[in-house]
């Protein structure tokens, strides 16, 4: 018997889940990889999503959503997104807000001269019992606090070859 597109579907969504772990924290990267090869995320997916990793339907929505909104404008080739929704407002996102702030000598909705890296808002990304959430690129980062900023950051300068001296400060309006 010919498999449906449905249950294709169904089934390479149960393998993600398998792969990234079954938790909440595959919710992102199985969102990602979906939209990758099928470009959008119907109803029928979002439910398989959630029933695979347990969670609510709504909270597969919420992710979906906020990846459409994503990847409008020009940036940095590190865009870092701070989610500012208030569970991770309440779980310290000041201080990581201001560590990177002081640490990549820009504010938020800029981007260093250099191009290298951009600092953005984000909402909520479905991870607020693990806050506060950022996301840098595709990867995700939960239970962030300031004094893991440096150790990020520098994970994105290696890939480049710049050390954290180099970065200088400039803003692009
Ligand atoms: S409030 Fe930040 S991930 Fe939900």
């Amino acid at each position: 018997m010919l498999m449906t597109d449905r249950e294709r579907l169904a089934g390479e969504i149960q393998a993600l889940a398998e792969k990234h772990g079954k938790g909440r924290t595959a919710l992102i990267p199985m969102v990602q990889e979906i939209k990758r090869k099928y470009q959008k995320i119907d109803s029928f997916a979002m439910q398989v999503i959630a029933d695979q990793l347990g969670i609510h339907p709504v909270e597969v929505y919420s992710v979906v959503s906020f990846y459409a909104f994503l990847g409008s404008e020009a940036h940095g080739k590190y865009i870092i997104r701070l989610c500012r929704t208030i569970s991770c407002d309440m779980q310290g996102k000041e201080g990581v807000m201001r560590q990177l702030e002081n640490d990549l000598g820009i504010t938020f909705g800029k981007t260093t001269v250099d191009g290298k890296f951009s600092l953005e808002w984000a909402n909520c990304m479905g991870m607020c019992d693990q806050g506060p959430a950022m996301l840098v690129n595709e990867k995700l980062y939960t239970r962030v606090t300031p004094e893991k900023i440096h150790e990020i950051l520098e994970e994105c300068r290696r890939s480049f070859g710049v050390h954290a001296t180099e970065q200088k400060e400039v803003h692009l309006v």
